[in-house]
């Protein structure tokens, strides 16, 4: 069977793009602001009033990334919604500066690798996006439009729009064939709990062979900890082998050829407020390695976040696929912190 690759995820650069440096992905959380509440969400319910920082300073470090650091691409993974990018007072000003922030990065040559809810992915953002350095993966975790309000609680047109935002997506990305892979540009991330286990394989026959299916388990740290959408150790490892095994990507949008996080053990991350990351599906690790405007450069962050993440790396070896959902590890994390 042909191998399938999401444009710009490790396996891709692995496979197709000259390999995994130190720095390959800065991870990005350009927006602190969200039109859903998610029930699962692992960013929990921060302030979603606003973003600290404004399009320039994103669009600076980014390139303060690449030329010191070398980066190849973005991983915008969302502490909110990534297409509410910055800073404005209405809906369409955060939409130019996302549209800004990719013109930029794409003339940088940086290539973009995206989470999204799928709700702003409408016609004319598809038109806008499909010749860019972006791959999209767009959340849906059930096709049960019931099932999806009560899972994500966002706007009362968002199942129906964002469907009808994905059959237009899908039909104007298309899949490539290169050097004997088909590669993609449109994902659907399915992250998967008890609340949706029994939708596996809907999902699967609904992405078909022109969307990539990449499903996840949980990160039991946000509003998924209080949640009830998974109740015992025994249901979160049944979860996890489900997910890895019908994954199109073997893994999450992340996983490496050696089973490891490529935004962990290849990139870092930088948070809305500057703050320098672990990851950005955590933010809480900007305490430990403080603010970008702390470092004389992002290359001196950078090293120190990376000696962090080899050290865990060597004392927990089997958290190298994730070592936030490795909750009983990922507590000692920041004894290895320089
Ligand atoms: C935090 S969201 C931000 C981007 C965008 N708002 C979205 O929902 O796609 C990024 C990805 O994380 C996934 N996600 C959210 N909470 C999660 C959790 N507790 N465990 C695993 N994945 C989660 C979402 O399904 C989404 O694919
Ligand atoms: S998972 Fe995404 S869409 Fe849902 S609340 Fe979190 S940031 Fe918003």
């Amino acid at each position: 069977m042909i191998e399938k690759l999401l444009a710009f995820t490790p396996k891709y650069y692995e496979r197709l793009g000259g390999g995994l440096e130190d720095a390959t992905y800065l991870g990005l959380n350009e927006s602190d602001r969200c039109n859903y509440n998610c029930l699962k969400c692992v960013q929990g319910v921060p302030d979603r009033t606003g973003t600290e920082l404004s399009i320039d300073s994103f669009i600076e470090i980014v390139e303060s990334a690449r030329l010191q650091l070398g980066i190849k691409a973005l991983f915008v993974a969302g502490k909110g919604e990534t297409f509410l990018a910055g800073r404005g007072e209405t809906e369409e000003d955060l939409l130019d500066n996302y549209r800004r922030l990719i013109e930029c990065t794409n003339s940088m040559g940086v290539h973009v690798l995206q989470f999204t809810n799928g709700y702003y992915l409408d016609k004319n953002m598809v038109d806008f996006l499909k010749d860019k350095d972006v791959s999209l993966v767009v959340s849906v975790d059930t096709l049960d439009e019931g099932k999806y309000h009560a899972l994500k609680r966002g706007p009362s047109n968002s199942f129906e729009r964002v469907m009808a935002n994905l059959q237009y997506a899908r039909e104007q990305f298309s899949v490539d064939n290169v050097e004997g892979y088909s590669v993609y540009k449109l994902a659907v991330n399915m992250a998967l709990s008890g609340a949706n286990l029994h939708d596996v394989d809907e999902m699967k026959e609904y992405c078909g062979d022109d969307v990539m299916f990449i499903c996840n388990y949980p990160i039991k740290m946000g509003c998924f900890s209080s949640s009830g959408l998974c109740n015992s150790d025994e249901e979160y490892e049944r979860i996890k082998n489900i997910a890895l095994s019908v994954s199109d990507n073997g893994g999450m949008s992340g996983t490496t050829l050696e089973r490891k996080c490529g935004f962990i053990h290849n990139g870092f991350g930088v948070d809305s407020n500057g703050n320098i990351l672990l990851c950005a599906y955590d933010p809480s690790t900007g305490q430990l390695f403080g603010n970008v405007n702390d470092y004389r450069s992002l290359d001196d962050a950078f090293r120190r976040v990376r000696r962090a993440v080899v050290a865990h790396s060597a004392m927990f070896p089997d958290s190298r696929i994730c070592f936030l959902r490795d909750l009983d590890s990922y507590v000692e994390f920041p004894k290895s912190v320089p």
